[in-house]
């Protein structure tokens, strides 16, 4: 039903490494087709690692040489400038400025707009202010959508679970939806709101690829298999809760890939499978 089976899911899938000791391993629903350009991110609900996922694929790209963008869908509170280590001051372009040339996107215009990550994605932030953002409607989010995948190898949208209008372009126009979950029951119901809301969308419809996040291994309240089972649809990979790595790397401005951990190698696998990266 979403590209690939439930079989293939479930033969490559491994327990996480916090509760076997093995690395984590995981399922693609892309394997075997040509890598990727617009993937969405998007969480069950909020807090689940929808933004550090975000950053971790946009700077696993730009590392590997991929010419890849990020945007902030997250409107109203996006942080993934701070998680690709870029201070937004006021002479930096956020999705807001680029209303007033909206029509006329282009190279040029897109090249001056977005800021440059250390890692070397470019990105393009969410606003800074609640007003600026209340400018932003659905048909904005889908032209800027349009012209920066026309600019890059690779567009990672990060987006909010509390704005369906805004991520509904997103939705329409993204080949892939990576969905995080986190092993909690509070997540399942939304999780399966945002599985319909991709059915729901005109034209073709994405590839998704779950991603079972901060799993305690035997400790989870929900296991990987009863998710599986809930969603109708095997995970693509589960990674291990991480707070204290994911706080001070977060803290630090460095990325939880940036140094060997069992989450970093999930997060790695993850991101070479779904972008066919060496
Ligand atoms: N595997 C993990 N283990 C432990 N902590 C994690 C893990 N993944 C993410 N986190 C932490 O969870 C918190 C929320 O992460 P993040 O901001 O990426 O989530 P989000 O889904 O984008 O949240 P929001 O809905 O607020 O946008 C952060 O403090 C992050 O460091
Ligand atoms: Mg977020």
């Amino acid at each position: 039903m979403f590209g690939f089976s439930l079989k293939n899911g479930r033969e490559a899938r491994s327990r996480p490494a916090a509760a076997t000791g093995h690395d984590t391993a995981c399922a693609c629903p892309r394997a075997s087709t040509s890598p990727v350009k617009m993937v969405l991110f998007h969480g069950g609900k909020g807090g689940v690692g929808t933004t550090t996922l975000a950053s971790e694929a946009a700077a696993i790209l730009a590392g590997s040489d991929r010419n890849v963008a990020a945007v902030d869908l997250d409107v109203c509170r996006g942080d993934l400038h701070y998680r690709l280590d870029v201070p937004v001051t006021r002479d930096t372009h956020t999705v807001s400025d680029l209303l007033p040339v909206i029509d006329d996107l282009d190279t040029r215009i897109l090249g001056n707009a977005l800021s440059t990550c250390p890692c070397g994605a470019r990105i393009l932030p969410a606003p800074t202010t609640h007003a600026a953002a209340a400018a932003i409607e659905p048909d904005h989010v889908r032209k800027v959508l349009v012209a920066m995948a026309a600019e890059f190898e690779h567009l990672i949208i990060d987006s909010s679970v509390a704005d369906d209008r805004m991520i509904s372009p997103a939705f329409d126009l993204a080949e892939l939806v990576v969905l995080v979950v986190t092993p909690e029951i509070a997540c399942l119901g939304g999780a399966r709101r945002a599985l319909g809301q991709v059915v729901s969308q005109g034209g073709k419809r994405p590839d998704i690829a779950l991603v079972v996040n901060r799993s305690l291994g035997t400790s989870d309240a929900v296991s990987p298999a009863e998710i599986e089972s809930f969603l109708q649809m095997p995970a693509t990979v589960v990674l291990p809760e991480d707070t204290a790595r994911c706080r001070r790397l977060a803290d630090e401005g460095r990325h939880v890939t940036s140094e060997r951990s069992a989450l970093g190698h999930g997060i790695y696998s993850l991101m070479r499978r779904l972008f066919t990266l060496r």
